[in-house]
C-alpha cells in the first residue's frame, strides 16, 4: 500500500528571475514528521507556500496522496482545506473570541455543526492547556497561547498534513517550549507534518527525517541522529556550527522539556 501523503516532484520556483527553488523533490509518508532546515533565504518558506498553493510553481508537480494539486486554479480551496498551515504570526481575527476563530473554518468550509465543532474545540483546547481561554479575545492571550490556538484551529480542519513555518520565531523564549510541546504531542498522535524551524534541539527531538535545504536545493537528508551528530556535507556541518552559540545560551535558561 502506498502511504505517501505528499509528493513534491522536481519543483522550480523563481522570483524576478532568481531561482529560489531549483529542482526540489521529496516525499512525506503518513505519520512522518519531516523537519526542513537551512540558512535564511534558502527557500524554506517558499517551499511550504508552494505546497499549499500560496505560491504557484514554475515547473514540476505536487501530489497530495494520488491527487495532483499543483497547477490547479478552480478548486484550490478544497486542496488547501486538506493542508493545514501555521505561520510565525498567529493570524487570529482580533475582534472574534478564540472559540469563534476556531468555529469559522469547520462550520463555513466543512459545513460542520457548531455544536459538534465547539465540543471538539473545547477538548482540543483542554489538551493544549487553554480551556479557560475558549471565550476570551485574542488580545488577552500571550503569544504562546495564541500560537497554541492557531495550532488547534489548524487541527480542527482535520488536515491530511500540517505545515509549520517557524511558529515560535516571534515568541519570547519562555513561551517557546509550551508551543513546541504541543507539536511534539501532535507528532506522537501520528500527525503528518513538515516543519520549518530554527530550534535545532526541537528539530532533533521531533523529526523522523531532516531535510537540509540550501540555495533552493536539497543538499542532504537523513535521520536526525545522523544529521545532527555527523552531517555528511560540509555545508550542513557549517550550518550546524552556526547554532553552537544558540544552544549554549538555551541551556543556561533551560525550561524546555520537549526532549523527555
Ligand atoms: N514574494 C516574493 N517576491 C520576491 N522574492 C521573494 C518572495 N518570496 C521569497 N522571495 C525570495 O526568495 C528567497 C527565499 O525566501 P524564503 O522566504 O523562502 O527563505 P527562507 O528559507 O524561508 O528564509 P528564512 O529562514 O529567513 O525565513 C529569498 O531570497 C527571498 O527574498
Ligand atoms: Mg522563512
Amino acid at each position: 500500500m502506498n502511504d505517501t501523503i505528499l509528493h513534491v516532484q522536481d519543483i522550480y520556483k523563481s522570483f524576478d528571475g532568481n531561482g529560489v527553488l531549483r529542482g526540489v523533490s521529496m516525499e512525506i509518508r503518513e505519520g512522518e514528521v519531516v523537519v526542513i532546515v537551512g540558512p535564511s533565504g534558502c527557500g524554506k518558506s517558499t517551499l511550504l507556500r508552494c505546497i499549499n498553493g500560496l505560491e504557484v510553481i514554475d515547473s514540476g508537480s505536487i501530489y497530495l496522496r494520488d491527487e495532483k494539486i499543483s497547477g490547479r486554479t478552480k478548486d484550490l480551496h478544497l486542496v488547501r482545506q486538506k493542508i493545514g498551515m501555521v505561520f510565525q504570526s498567529y493570524d487570529l481575527f482580533p475582534h472574534m473570541k478564540v472559540m469563534d476563530n476556531l468555529l469559522l473554518g469547520p462550520t463555513k468550509a466543512l459545513n460542520k455543526s457548531k455544536t459538534e465543532v465547539e465540543k471538539e474545540a473545547l477538548e482540543m483546547l483542554e489538551r493544549v492547556g487553554l480551556k479557560e481561554k475558549a471565550y476570551a479575545l485574542p488580545r488577552t492571550l500571550s503569544g504562546g497561547q495564541k500560537q497554541r490556538v492557531a495550532l488547534v484551529r489548524a487541527m480542527l480542519m482535520r488536515p491530511e498534513i500540517l505545515l509549520l513555518d517557524e511558529i515560535t520565531a516571534a515568541l519570547d523564549p519562555e513561551m517557546v517550549s509550551e508551543v513546541l510541546n504541543v507539536v511534539i504531542d501532535l507528532a506522537r498522535g501520528g500527525m503528518t507534518m513538515a516543519i520549518v524551524t530554527h530550534e535545532m534541539r526541537f528539530a532533533e527531538a521531533v523529526a523522523d527525517r531532516v531535510v537540509f535545504l540550501e540555495d533552493g536545493m536539497i543538499m542532504e537528508e537523513g535521520k536526525p541522529e545522523e544529521f545532527f551528530s555527523a552531517p555528511k556535507t560540509q555545508r550542513a556541518q557549517h550550518f550546524l556550527q552556526s547554532f553552537t552559540y544558540a544552544s549554549k545560551r538555551d541551556k543556561k535558561s533551560d525550561k524546555n522539556n520537549f526532549e523527555d
